[in-house]
């Protein structure tokens, strides 16, 4: 059944994610005059709705720096709705039901963000108690904690919810700059001859983070790099750089190209991962004295593609960096004969495209120019396709839309998320330690050895 959802319910209403991200993103739509829906909150905070208004108040303030439209505000707080309850009982759920059936609504949308503990709980409950009936699920992040667990997860959703009615989200591929990246590559004719083995000789994607686990370290002491950014985030972004145009377009072919390219990527092994942790970090709130988990991780890997065989992708994350930027270069080779040789070697490095996806957005080609003057002697230039700043929607404003249109183009599919834990779960638990990084730095010095090649890791700039 397609049609709009005519009903949010957001489990986890209370919780961290809701307060950073979706009141924001639901006063934003409110705003634009586009929340059409009514909002239900769950969760196990004994709350009236007065105080749910408030926390949404307080959150957007910090977001967005005040409320400046009072009539979108005094909107979104009439859209909502509170149910409070535990979660593992189904009064709970006959409550939402209740309130679901004063809207009359027909096609809810279930949203959880809640800690994926209590994903089966609260699924069979909304099947038990019918509030699953016609619903959509949209779940966040993580699915799972490896191979198995995210394919237990799926098969525990999938007992009350079809595949087409899941809606998996990665909030990346709700950026502006990520979407510019898939439009870029496909929207242009110039690029696909040179995008593959023939032209390309490494791929760099440098996501760094000038700050630390900001009171998150329960939680991240459970995930580390590798599973809070490397498995979604980052992955996602090699296949939407790497994978085959999709034939015919469309949500469903899209997500078949994404996952043939997870596929091709040869699962990561101990010597294609350093793992870092930033001084400090044991100190936080919630994390073990003995911790080794990573909040750095530099690794390399390979897609097995006739495109792409042997053309080595560099992928770094961490926290406690010297800048918060994300960026991907790809390096192209550099010309067959140095026609201008006897006036100076030719970098390896300065053809390039490079993507910058945040905190700015902008395309950039690398390439060499003559120095103004009488030698034949070159300089690097930069010709900057576009530089934008980041859409005036954010990528969770632009998901929850599209989530209650069920378009699914911008959320992981079953196969996508389980092959994307095939590459790196040999690496999740079977690894060196971490190497001890300062912070401000960019990681451990034994990241340097993961590319190989004479210009290194490429820092990004400010
Ligand atoms: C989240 C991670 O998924 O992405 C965080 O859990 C990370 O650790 C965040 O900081 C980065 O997202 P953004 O949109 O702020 O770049």
């Amino acid at each position: 059944m397609s049609g709009r959802s005519d009903a949010l319910v957001f489990f986890g209403m209370t919780g961290d994610l809701a307060y950073k991200k979706i009141f924001p993103a639901l006063y934003r739509m409110a705003r634009r005059r586009a929340l059409d829906v009514p909002v239900v909150g769950v969760a196990s905070t004994p709350y009236g709705v007065d105080d749910l208004r408030a926390r949404a108040r307080a959150s957007v303030e910090e977001a967005l720096g005040g409320v400046d439209d009072e009539a979108a505000f005094a909107h979104l707080s009439d859209s909502m709705t509170y149910v409070s309850g535990n979660y593992a009982d189904l009064s709970t759920y006959f409550d939402l039901r209740a309130v679901l059936g004063g809207f009359d609504a027909r096609r809810p949308a279930h949203y959880l963000a809640i800690p994926p503990s209590l994903f089966p709980t609260v699924v069979e409950n909304l099947g038990t108690s019918g509030c699953a009936r016609n619903a959509r699920l949209i779940i966040e992040k993580p699915f799972g904690r490896d191979l198995a667990s995210a394919r237990a997860l799926n098969d525990v959703v999938h007992q009350v919810f079809s595949e087409s009615d899941i809606f998996r989200i990665d909030h990346y591929l709700g950026k502006e700059a990520i979407q510019n990246l898939v439009f870029f590559r496909f929207a242009n004719s110039f690029l696909e001859p040179i995008w593959n083995r023939n032209y390309v000789r490494l791929v760099q994607i440098t996501m760094a983070e000038s700050f630390g686990v900001e009171g998150r370290g329960r939680f991240y002491e459970e995930v580390g790099a590798l599973r809070d950014v490397v498995q979604n985030h980052l992955l996602q972004i090699v296949a939407l750089l790497a994978m085959e145009p999709p034939p015919g377009g469309g949500a469903e072919a899209l997500r078949n190209e994404k996952e043939t390219l997870f596929r091709a990527i040869r699962p990561i092994g101990r010597d294609d991962l350093v793992r870092g942790q930033f001084a400090g970090y044991r100190d936080e709130s919630g994390v073990a004295a003995d911790s080794d988990v990573e909040t750095f991780a530099a690794l390399r890997l390979f897609v097995d593609s006739w495109r792409w065989a042997d053309v080595p992708f560099y992928i770094r994350t961490g926290k406690e960096l010297p800048a918060t930027v994300t960026e991907v270069r790809v390096e192209l080779h550099r010309p067959p004969q140095r026609v201008f040789g006897a006036f100076g070697e030719m970098p390896h490095d300065n053809n390039y495209l490079r993507f910058r996806l945040s905190p700015d957005v902008a395309i950039a080609i690398g390439a060499m120019s003559k120095h103004p003057g009488e030698e034949m002697v070159g300089r690097p230039v930069e010709l900057r396709l576009a530089a934008d700043t980041p859409g005036e929607w954010t990528a969770y404003e632009r998901l929850l839309g599209d989530a209650l249109d069920g378009e699914a183009m911008l959320f992981a599919r079953e196969d996508g998320v389980e092959a994307a834990w095939r590459v790196v779960d040999d690496v999740l638990d079977r690894h060196g330690p971490a190497h001890l990084y300062a912070p401000g730095t960019w990681g451990p010095p034994e990241a340097d050895a993961i590319v190989d090649d004479p210009h290194g890791w490429h820092d990004p700039g400010p």
